[in-house]
């Protein structure tokens, strides 16, 4: 029977909270619109907040835009979507309140039958306990092929090793593996979608793609905004189980994996678990830690993040962490990946900086040329771009030399909207390719680089280094850059 055929039924459990409303329900409208969901979808939101089918459509209609279907025909697929959605209160851990979700499902569905997605849209907390709840009113009654179930998770997946290894095996006593897709929202971004192709379909970047002609890597992604009212939630884990274990290692693993003899989920995560095993783990020598302190910055006065109500004001969380990490494999050996995350800096980017190696004895040495190294510089957000500096003649008479840059800008390049990372990453849940998802042995591999050094942290009690809100960080992020020749950007 094919899938189109099939009842399609989309859970998503805290369908009351930020990520839902603002992410998920937004991306299943794009996918709607665009004719990409089956026929027969239905969408049913839980959470405990009491709510009418017609508060909660429209409360998600608040972040529905017709980027796909602008004019007048949006208000014809946002009434078609709308009338798809179903919402039930109940408690995370009650398998009564899931047995009255599964009658309406079971409604909706009809006589078709039903594939499953269960998007866990809540705390890491109470992940099992709805997994649980979910098991027990046998609504994952389906397993991996026809009719499936499939569950979808944020991260963080764990603090460390152990709670993650702890988490995966429980929640695998009601999801295989199989069905069991961790998300990595960074991993549906267009840019980083795009990472493979740049490097292995275009001859020009592959054969300098090595320690020879790299000389370091820099992944930075900086944020201009406080904790903003998730203290409570950030205090608990800090930018490196926040950002850095994930975001910027998984980023990491595609810059420096080696090729895949086949296109496809297993060969791409065995291909980034092989080289997230070969970094050795991050020691206190190699990092740097720091927290935003208050400050006026662009005319308006910023609070310091101890003085946030959630956060206790002796916290020691890291807002911000610099880590040189190095790969240890004959591609990478002793080329440095200095990467970086931090909350209440001067400006919001994630970008990815390849800096090559000096040309040497060059021709226009005598000239006094600009001899600052070729870098590719991808930018993943907000301005999705692809830089590469190179030497180029000024234009004129004689022969003055300058870096200058071939610059791809997304926006300009191409005609085509650039769809949000959830639209992706959902038609990729739906279509069951796992490939930009984070299996459970990668999971492990990211948990052992940084679990020595949290634990370091936490029982030292290594007080971050303050910085200005606004900022650029700690002082000593430079200190550690220039430890191994590199200056930020
Ligand atoms: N927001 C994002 O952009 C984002 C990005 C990456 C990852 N994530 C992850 O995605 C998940 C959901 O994010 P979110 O921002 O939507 O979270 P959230 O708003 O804090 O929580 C989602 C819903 O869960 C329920 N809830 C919150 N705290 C609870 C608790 N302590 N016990 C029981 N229920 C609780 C609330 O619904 P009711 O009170 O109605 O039950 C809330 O509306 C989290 O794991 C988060 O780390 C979020």
């Amino acid at each position: 029977m094919s899938e189109e055929s099939k009842a399609l039924s989309i859970v998503v459990i805290g369908a009351s909270g930020d990520l839902a409303r603002k992410k998920i329900f937004p991306a299943l409208f794009a996918l709607y619109s665009q004719g990409m969901l089956p026929a027969h979808v239905r969408i049913f939101g839980f959470s405990r907040s009491k709510m009418t089918d017609e508060t909660f459509r429209k409360c998600i209609t608040e972040h529905l835009t017709c980027r796909y279907v602008p004019g007048e025909s949006c208000q014809e697929h946002m009434d078609g979507f709308l009338d798809r959605c179903f919402y039930m209160s109940g408690q995370y851990d009650s398998r009564d309140a899931f047995l009255d979700l599964y009658q309406v499902m079971q409604r909706e569905e009809g006589a078709l039958p039903a594939n499953r997605v269960f998007y866990l849209a809540i705390p890491p907390s109470i992940f099992l306990d709805v997994a649980q709840a979910l098991g027990g009113a046998g609504l994952v009654q389906c397993g991996i092929s026809d009719p499936w179930s499939r569950v979808v998770i944020e991260k963080p997946f764990g603090r460390d090793r152990s709670s993650s290894d702890l988490l995966v095996q429980q929640m695998g006593d009601v999801f295989r593996e199989a069905q069991t897709f961790r998300i990595d929202h960074y991993l549906g971004k267009e840019v980083i979608q795009n990472l493979m192709v740049l490097r292995f379909a275009n001859l020009v970047f592959e054969p300098l793609w090595n320690r020879k002609y790299i000389k370091s890597v820099q992944i930075s992604w900086k944020e201009d905004l406080s904790v903003e009212g998730r203290g409570g939630y950030f205090d608990g884990y800090g930018i490196i189980r926040d950002v850095m274990q994930n975001h910027l290692l998984q980023i990491m693993s595609i810059v420096a994996m080696e090729p895949c003899t086949k296109m496809d989920a297993g060969h791409i995560c065995n291909e980034k678990v092989k080289v997230v095993r070969q970094i050795p783990a991050l020691t206190l020598d190699d990092l740097v830690v720091g927290q935003y302190t208050a400050a006026d910055w662009k005319g308006t006065y910023y609070n310091g993040y101890l003085e946030d109500e959630m956060v206790p004001n002796d916290s020691i969380t890291p807002t911000f962490a610099a880590a040189a990490l190095t790969i240890d494999n004959d591609r990478w050996r002793g080329v440095p990946f200095l990467i970086r995350a931090g909350k209440g800096l001067e400006c919001r980017t994630t970008e990815i900086r390849i800096q090559f190696r000096h040309a040497n004895k060059s021709m226009y040495a005598a000239l006094g040329a600009d001899h600052s190294p070729n870098e590719l510089v991808i930018r993943v957000q907000p301005d999705e771009s692809i830089m590469l500096t190179v030497a180029n003649k000024v234009p004129g008479m004689g022969m003055k030399i300058e870096r200058t840059q071939l610059d791809l800008r997304y926006q300009e390049a191409f005609e085509e909207i650039i769809p949000d990372a959830y639209e992706s990453l959902m038609l990729d849940v739906i279509r069951g390719d796992k490939s930009l998802f984070i299996r459970k042995d990668e999971l492990g591999a990211a948990w052992d680089i940084f679990t020595p050094v949290l634990k370091q942290l936490e029982t030292e009690g290594i007080a971050p280094e303050p910085y200005a809100f606004g900022s650029h960080g700690p002082k000593a992020a430079d200190a550690l850059a220039q430890k191994y020749g590199v200056t930020w950007a």
